[in-house]
C-alpha cells in the first residue's frame, strides 16, 4: 500500500544552523523517526511512543525537533501496521499541515531502519537526499544543538553519531582485577545519527544480503562501508524512554529546561 503523502508546512523554524551547500544544489536532507517498536519494557498496553508527554504524544517531539531544523525537507514516520491509524490521528492533531510519510516498519529496529531507507531509495539514488538522520521516537528530548551538530559533522565527514562518555567503567583482567590495560575510551551511543544517503543505503543493502542485524545505524555503516563514524558530545538530557520511571524523568527534565531542549 502506498504510505500516505501529506502536505508540506510552509518554511521551518530558523534556528541558526545554515547549509547553503544542500541548498543550493537542490538537495535537502531527510529525518528517519523510527516508532515501529512495541514498547514492552514499558509495561503499557499500548506502544510507549504514543504515551503523552508534557501535552504531547512522545513520537511528536522527534518530528517537531526535525521540523524545526532548516535543511530538513523529507520526514519519515516507521510504525507498526497496528498502529497506522493512531499515527496517522496523532499526526493530524499535533503536526497539522506537516509532511510526514508514513512507513511500515519490521521485526527489529534494523529492519524498520531498512524499510524507512528503501522508501526513499529513489530520491536517495538521484541525489535529491543528501544526509539522513536517524531518530528513536523513544528519545523524544533530544536537543535542535544535537540535531545541528550531527548534521554539520555528517556533511563535512560524512557520518555523525552523539554519545557520552562512560565514566563508571572500569576493565578487569583474567583474574578479576582491576585493569587498564588495552583499555579504549568506550561511550554510551545515542541518536539522532547521521549519515551521508548513498553509503547508507549501500550499507543496508548490503546487510540485507548478509542477513546482517546491527543495534544501531553507526553498526551497520561501519561494517559495510569500513570507514570510521565520527563520535560529538551528546547531552544527558536526551533520554530513551524503556522503563516507565523513564516518562517521569522526562516529565522533569522539560520541566526545568523550560520545555525547550
Ligand atoms: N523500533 C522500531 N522497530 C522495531 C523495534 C524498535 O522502529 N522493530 C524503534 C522503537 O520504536 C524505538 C527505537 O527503535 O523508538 C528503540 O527501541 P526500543 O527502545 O527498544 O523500543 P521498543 O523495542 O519499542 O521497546 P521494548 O524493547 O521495551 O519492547
Ligand atoms: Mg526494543
Amino acid at each position: 500500500m502506498t504510505p500516505p503523502r501529506r502536505r508540506a508546512a510552509d518554511g521551518a523554524v530558523p534556528v541558526g544552523y545554515h547549509d547553503p551547500v544542500a541548498r543550493q544544489a537542490g538537495t535537502t536532507h531527510a529525518g528517519i523517526v523510527l516508532a515501529a517498536g512495541s514498547g514492552t519494557r514499558v509495561g503499557n498496553s499500548r506502544n510507549k511512543v504514543y504515551l503523552p508527554l508534557a501535552g504531547r504524544r512522545i513520537v511528536t517531539w522527534s518530528l517537531e525537533l526535525f521540523r524545526r531544523i532548516p535543511g530538513v525537507g523529507r520526514l519519515v514516520l516507521v510504525v507498526r501496521d497496528a498502529d497506522r491509524e493512531l499515527a496517522a490521528e496523532i499526526l493530524d492533531r499535533e503536526l497539522p499541515g506537516v509532511a510526514v510519510d508514513l512507513v511500515t516498519g519490521g521485526e527489529t529496529r534494523h529492519e524498520s531502519e531498512y524499510r524507512a531507507l528503501l522508501h526513499l531509495a529513489d530520491e536517495i539514488r538521484d541525489g535529491e537526499i543528501d544526509v539522513v538522520l536517524v531518530h528513536d521516537a523513544a528519545r523524544p528530548l533530544a536537543p535542535v544543538k544535537i540535531v545541528e551538530e550531527v548534521l554539520g559533522t555528517a556533511i563535512r565527514t560524512g557520518s555523525a553519531i552523539p554519545a557520552l562518555p562512560l565514566d563508571d567503567v572500569v576493565g578487569v583482567d583474567e583474574a578479576g582485577r582491576m585493569s587498564d590495560a588495552g583499555r579504549t575510551d568506550l561511550v554510551r551511543v545515542q541518536t539522532p545519527q547521521a549519515f551521508k544517503s548513498g553509503p547508507l543505503l549501500t550499507a543496508y543493502q548490503a546487510a540485507a544480503v548478509d542477513g546482517f542485524t546491527g543495534t544501531d545505524t553507526a553498526a551497520c555503516v561501519e561494517r559495510y562501508e569500513g570507514v570510521p563514524v565520527q563520535v560529538v558530545s551528546g547531552d544527558p538530557r536526551n533520554i530513551k524512554v524503556t522503563y516507565a520511571d523513564d516518562l517521569f524523568t522526562a516529565e522533569l527534565i522539560l520541566a526545568t529546561s523550560g520545555y525547550e531542549l
